[in-house]
């Protein structure tokens, strides 16, 4: 089972589960017409449920992965492909759901690795048919900027989950004096060299002390705000479309992830942006 989450938890799997549900119900008229073939793609599927709150006031919700292969009406997806790399939340995932009988494949894996072979899959004369809402939910950075190239120009919807604050901005240190890991794990992640990560999130500037003048390195106010319109604009390179951003705050109120949609399709992010913006409010 896993274990985290605030209230954001279920408004991210609500939003989702509302999005499927109009995806559903516009493929359902085109799908057969077209032999288009549904697939629905999770790259951090999790263990099936999970667990929020403390010892006194717990609660158990069904997990994302759950609530989508409930649906039924107006159609199901064809497939679903489920990644998680933690093998014992693979295999609790795998034993719940194993009364479907629906097309499902739980694979224990890194989530960068499936993707990039969905983007070859899907570029490949046999993926060609195929539709996929992707769903892209992890707790770190551990998605790869790389990996979300390989689905440039493909024909996904992708909700992925965007950890500004909690991530990006905890590792641009204060006085700009960022360790070689972290720096390393900013590029990785926002695909962007350290140069021009540094001129986006700092500014400097030459002070006079008592020894002359001294340069001094200062971060950008707002660097999370920054981070989530740096990142949309980056997925504004890969997708036609992206959606404003659902915002997830922590009981003090702080920013802690940026929920986004992708798609080449105009309609789809408009009907993306509807959800979002009533979740907002
Ligand atoms: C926020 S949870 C996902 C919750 C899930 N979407 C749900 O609704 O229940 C993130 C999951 O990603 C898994 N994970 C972490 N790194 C991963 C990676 N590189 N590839 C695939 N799964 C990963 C974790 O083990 C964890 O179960």
């Amino acid at each position: 089972m896993n274990e985290f989450g605030g209230n954001w938890t279920d408004a991210k799997i609500e939003i989702l589960v509302e999005y499927a549900k109009a995806y559903l119900t516009i493929m359902n008229k085109y799908a057969d017409r077209f032999g288009w073939n549904l697939l629905y793609f999770d790259g951090f599927a999790g263990s099936g449920s999970i667990t929020k709150g403390n010892d006194e006031n717990k609660k158990v919700i069904l997990g994302a992965a759950k609530r989508i292969l409930e649906i039924d009406e107006p159609r199901s997806f064809d497939e679903y492909y489920f990644v998680e790399k933690d093998t014992h939340n693979a295999q609790e995932l795998k034993s719940s759901i194993s009364s479907t009988n629906k097309k499902v494949y739980v694979v224990n894996e890194d989530c960068n690795a499936k993707i990039h072979s969905m983007g070859q899959f899907l570029k490949s004369s046999k993926g060609k048919n195929r539709k996929v809402l992707a769903y892209i939910d992890p707790c770190g950075m551990q998605l790869n900027w790389n990996s979300l190239t390989s689905l440039k120009e493909s024909n996904v919807d992708a909700w992925i989950l965007v950890p500004t604050g909690m991530g990006v901005n905890r590792l641009l240190k204060k006085d700009g004096k960022i360790s070689e890991a972290w720096i390393e794990k900013l590029e990785t992640f926002l695909g962007m060299s350290r140069t021009d990560i540094l001129s986006n999130f700092y500014n400097q500037s030459e002070v006079i002390t008592l020894f002359g003048e001294e340069k001094v390195t200062t971060k950008t106010e707002k660097a999370v705000e920054k981070s989530a319109e740096i990142y949309k604009n980056r997925l504004n390179e890969l997708f036609k479309h992206v959606t404003e951003p659902y915002i997830l705050k922590n009981s003090s109120n702080s920013i802690m992830f940026h929920f986004f949609m992708v798609s080449n399709n105009r309609n789809a992010v408009k009907i993306a942006n509807q959800i979002i913006n009533k979740y907002n409010n």
